[in-house]
């Protein structure tokens, strides 16, 4: 699905719906990332709700409409500490997301031979167990500081074509 195609299931949100956006972080670039989209969405009037991965019940995700995923990758292509338990969920468990559309930053260093792969495991994850792709998979060299910001905008031009329930 590209930018320029809708989503029956997000057009079709209850109004009030939020945009989720996950992180999971060691030294903080992706949760300080997931901040930034969680705040850009906030100011543009989405309800909109940033959380840890460790603190979120996993199965709420069946219930949930979007989620914007951030991840990096630590150990060798690994999920980060606190991605752990999610990553095992999504893994194992199966989980029936059909009702849920996601999008995924994946964050790494090219310096690494699993670059990113973490962040390229969620979206498989998710895409497997029924959730709808609303943009491709971004992954971003955060070692050389590359922005967040055409993710950001991208969203946000999905958003204002496709996600008028999410307003406030
Ligand atoms: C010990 C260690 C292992 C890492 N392993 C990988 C890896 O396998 N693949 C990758 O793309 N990046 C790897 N990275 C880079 C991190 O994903 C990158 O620095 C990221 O921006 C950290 O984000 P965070 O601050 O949100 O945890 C590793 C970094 C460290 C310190």
């Amino acid at each position: 699905m590209n930018i320029d195609q809708g989503n029956p299931l997000v057009e079709a949100a209850p109004d009030g719906s939020k945009v989720m956006v996950l992180f999971a972080s060691e030294t903080g670039t992706a949760e300080e990332y997931a901040f930034d989209l969680g705040n850009s969405l906030q100011a543009e009037n989405y309800h909109c709700e940033v959380c840890d991965l460790d603190d979120y019940e996993v199965d709420n995700l069946k219930s949930e409409r979007l989620a914007i995923l951030v991840s990096s990758t630590y150990g060798n292509g690994e999920a980060p500490y606190n991605g752990e338990t999610f990553y095992e969920w999504l893994e194992t468990q199966e989980p029936d997301l059909t009702s849920l559309s996601f999008a995924v930053c994946a964050l790494g260093d090219t310096g690494y031979p699993s670059f990113a792969q973490a962040g390229k495991d969620f979206d498989r994850f998710l895409e497997e167990a029924g959730g709808t792709r609303i943009l491709p998979r971004v992954e971003l060299d955060a070692c050389f500081d590359e922005s967040i910001e055409p993710f950001i905008e991208q969203i946000k031009s999905w958003l204002l074509k496709y996600g008028e329930s999410f307003r406030k």
